[in-house]
């Protein structure tokens, strides 16, 4: 890998991996909008001869002309990442996961890029019959407009990789944690027990059981995949995550410890948190540690260093996305 280009990579895991691949000596340019990445996470590379940002929309074929020029890589970060809020705006996943997509493998092919790798995700699964879900399993219905989203974008990687002959590598990652981290249920949390240490409402019954991977774990996943695949050709699925699973109200209290509060917790009910939410989530992940790759951090370690950074990082999680910081 010389040149990578990083749709999203002013976003939470788009910088880590820019990072990342800075450090390994590999020119990096970002394409980013800023709607939901901060300036403040590419500070760090401002200046680098390694570094260059295209600051535009990846609906706009031009600003992806410009970044994906000389790259051997494209990895896919940008999306709309927000789960639980699909039905608010219906046709937002299909445009900014699935149209977005297109765009990008079209100014891939066009570019001359030859390998992509595309962040999806375990929520394609819906509610699964089978744990831990390898890559393989039956695909029942869809329950989220974003799961539905990803996987018509994984439609389209596969379709593009056999018409143009590109190399695609499709990371389903589980919820992931760690530094730089700007949206799920952690930071929900958090949010509600600075505001009020007192009291607290989890969505659901709070015994949803979901799987946690730290950031960097998932940088380092997603590069072991890419090195392997790197201009062999073919589409290649592999499940991101760990082997371990936390229920809601244990991830609460580990939170609420690492915060030192301990809340009156009062449950909306429900198996659910949300419609789409799912009730179990637990990958198999053989096929990625076949390669060599395997998680570093554990579970609870992973929340406790995300409440710590969202802790060290006010200025982060009180500003609005796209602004400053
Ligand atoms: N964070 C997770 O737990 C998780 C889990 C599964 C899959 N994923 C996937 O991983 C990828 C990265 O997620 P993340 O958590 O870093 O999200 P994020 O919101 O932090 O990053 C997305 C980035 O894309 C940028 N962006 C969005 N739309 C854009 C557009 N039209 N043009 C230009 N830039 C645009 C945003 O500004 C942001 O910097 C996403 O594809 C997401 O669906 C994330």
């Amino acid at each position: 890998m010389r040149r990578a280009c990083i749709t999203g990579g002013a976003g939470f895991i788009g910088s880590n991996l820019a990072d990342r691949l800075v450090a390994d000596g590999v020119e990096v340019v970002v394409v980013d909008d800023f709607r939901t990445g901060r300036r403040a996470f590419l500070d760090q590379l401002a200046g680098n001869a390694l570094f260059r940002l295209v600051e535009g929309d990846v609906l706009d074929e031009a600003v992806l002309k410009d970044a994906f020029g000389g790259c051997d890589w494209v990895f896919h970060l940008q999306a709309n990442a927000d789960v639980r809020h699909g039905l608010e705006h219906p046709l937002l996943d299909l445009e900014q996961n699935t149209v977005a997509t297109a765009r990008v493998l079209d100014a891939a092919r066009r570019s001359g890029v030859k390998n992509v790798l595309f962040s999806s995700t375990g929520s394609v699964y819906g509610e699964p019959e089978v744990f831990p879900t390898p890559e393989n399993a039956p695909f029942p219905l869809q329950t989220s407009l974003y799961g539905a989203s990803k996987l018509a974008g994984e439609g389209l990687i596969s379709a593009f990789s056999i018409g143009f002959s590109l190399t695609a590598v499709v990371c389903r990652f589980v919820s992931i944690l760690g530094e730089r981290y700007t949206h799920g249920h952690v930071i929900d949390f958090f949010r509600a027990l600075r505001t009020d240490p007192t009291e607290i409402t989890v969505l659901g019954d709070g015994r949803q059981e979901k799987s946690y991977l730290y950031v960097q774990d998932c940088v380092e996943a997603m590069l072991t995949a890419a090195a392997h695949h790197e201009d062999r050709g073919g589409t290649h699925v592999y499940n991101l995550g760990t082997d371990e699973t936390i229920v809601v109200d244990d991830s609460l209290a580990l939170i609420c410890a690492t915060l030192g509060c301990s809340p009156k917790v009062r449950h909306t009910g429900g198996t659910r948190g949300w419609t789409g939410d799912s009730p179990l989530i637990r990958l198999d992940t053989s096929k990625i540690r076949a390669l060599g790759w395997s998680p570093q951090l554990s579970i609870a370690e992973a929340v406790r260093r995300t409440v710590e950074w969202l802790g060290d990082n006010e200025a982060i999680w009180q500003a609005p996305a796209g602004g400053a910081p």
